[in-house]
């Protein structure tokens, strides 16, 4: 069977600790779209390990799939291959030969693309966007493409003068080697070599469909989330692939029976955080550069910038791969009601609930006020967005405990007023808590329901 973890919110839920959860019966871990612009942080065995591109199973020793939705930056892949193997690790990974592939241009561009907006998206410069945008166009270049000279030295042949042509004429930007023909093909043939050695490349679906039969439990790993999806999420400032659960059928090569079968498990954050730019009707204070007319404070409460700090370094609520703070927000149900939706959650987990604790009271975004009506889910236009008040639900806030303790003996021993906070989600949802997280590490959590049960 196949078990899909998906973000619920705006990316940074948790998803690694989900992942790490319920990886662990599966044989193999997929990611299905994104980059290196995720970031996964996993705790295992008192180690830390932060990984942007690879499924985060990997540390656990399951195979790792990079699914033919991504996008994938060889350095990046080699990069974090090279220091789990010094750490002792010994990751198994495999690549869909349909995956496309970051070139040094398309970070650039990247980069030239943001600092010529106005209202730029705060992307995290890892080139995502111009890989997509190649990938649509038609003038991508795949993993497969790495592994055949000919093909490569074609496409690169095709494809490099016009980026030239665009930052050196319509940016006026000089360019170096990240445009020059011959210097890509050998960086890139040498990646491609490596790829072949390993014997690391894949037809996605084929491999996945025979692991399937072969009794194999497969979990697709979704990165970012729900509300920066490319269709579904708050357009322009987006990812530009699907964080949601059709995509880990056409990232993965997996047809809609095969996934819509198994579970799609929500990855719920008990408050909302954004990083970068776009609407966030819950956001407490917000975040110089980030937050849409933001004054450093001058137009927020006293209250608000403490308690939005509060939150941030309770959570750790910095960027894993940028290190940007991240903006801090109440719980946003419309977008919660949205996510669920789109993606058919069969189960959710919530997680922080601890960073939540000690608070006196914790506020829920209940619904949207918008031109006069209220909303239960989300406008789908941004600038509907953006006008959206929020009406406000309060709970009792609960205390801070020994949430070890808690992890141990189970849900009921999560303090009360947390539970009626849960309670209300699974309700507005109407879906069920397969578990919480109180804590970084996997042990740090309450189990609820087996999925693969
Ligand atoms: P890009 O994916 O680098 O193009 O960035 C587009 C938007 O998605 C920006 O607002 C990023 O901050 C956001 N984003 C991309 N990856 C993540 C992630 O893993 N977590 C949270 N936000 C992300």
């Amino acid at each position: 069977m196949t078990v899909t973890i998906v973000g619920s919110q705006l990316g940074d839920e948790g998803k690694g600790g989900a992942v790490d959860l319920y990886g662990e019966p599966a044989d193999v871990v997929v990611r299905y779209q994104g980059g290196d612009n995720a970031g996964h942080t996993v705790v295992f065995d008192d180690e830390e390990y932060k990984l942007s591109l690879l499924p985060s199973g990997v540390v656990r020793g399951k195979v790792g799939v990079i699914g033919n939705g991504c996008v994938v930056n060889p350095e990046t892949l080699f990069d974090e291959l090279d220091a789990l193997r010094e750490r002792g690790l010994e990751p198994t990974v495999r690549i869909a030969e349909r995956a496309h592939v970051i070139f040094p241009y398309h970070q650039i561009l990247d980069g030239i693309e943001e600092d010529d907006k106005d209202d730029p998206i705060g992307t995290t410069g890892r080139g995502i966007g111009p890989t997509y945008e190649d990938k649509a166009a038609r003038c991508g270049i795949r993993v497969g493409d790495l592994l055949d000279p000919d093909a490569l030295r074609d496409r690169l042949t095709y494809v490099v003068p016009k980026k030239r042509t665009t930052v050196e004429e319509f940016y006026e930007t000089k360019t170096d080697d990240a445009f020059d023909v011959d210097h890509l093909f050998e960086t890139y043939r040498a990646y491609g070599d490596r790829l072949a050695e390993e014997g690391m490349t894949v037809d996605c679906g084929s491999y996945l469909g025979e692991r399937i039969e072969d009794g194999d439990e497969v979990m697709l790993e979704g990165a970012q989330g729900t509300i920066i999806d490319v269709d579904h999420g708050t357009y322009p400032y987006v990812t530009s692939s699907n964080p949601t659960a059709g995509a880990a059928c056409t990232g993965s090569g997996l047809g809609p029976g095969v996934i819509g079968a198994g579970e799609i498990i929500g990855v719920v954050k008990a408050y909302t955080t954004r990083v970068g730019n776009g609407g966030m009707p819950t956001e407490i204070a917000g975040v110089e550069g980030q937050t849409p007319g933001y004054e450093g404070g001058a137009n927020t409460s006293e209250e608000d910038e403490k308690l939005a700090t509060y939150i941030r370094d309770e959570g750790g609520e910095y960027g894993t791969v940028t290190g940007r703070p991240r903006r801090v927000g109440w719980l946003d149900m419309p977008m919660l009601r949205h996510a669920a939706r789109v993606s058919s959650f069969t189960g959710i987990v919530v997680g922080h609930i601890d960073v939540l604790s000690g608070l006196d009271e914790v506020r829920v975004g209940h619904s949207y006020q918008l031109d006069g009506r209220e909303m239960e889910t989300v406008p789908p236009t941004t600038s509907g967005w953006e006008r959206c008040s929020v009406n406000f639900r309060q709970f009792d806030g609960w205390p801070d405990v020994d949430w070890s303790v808690v992890a141990r003996d189970g849900y009921e021993a999560i303090p009360e007023n947390a539970r009626t906070y849960l309670e209300y989600i699974q309700a507005e949802l109407d879906t069920s808590i397969y578990a919480v997280g109180v804590g970084p590490a996997r042990e740090d959590t309450v189990i609820v329901e087996d999925p693969y049960k």
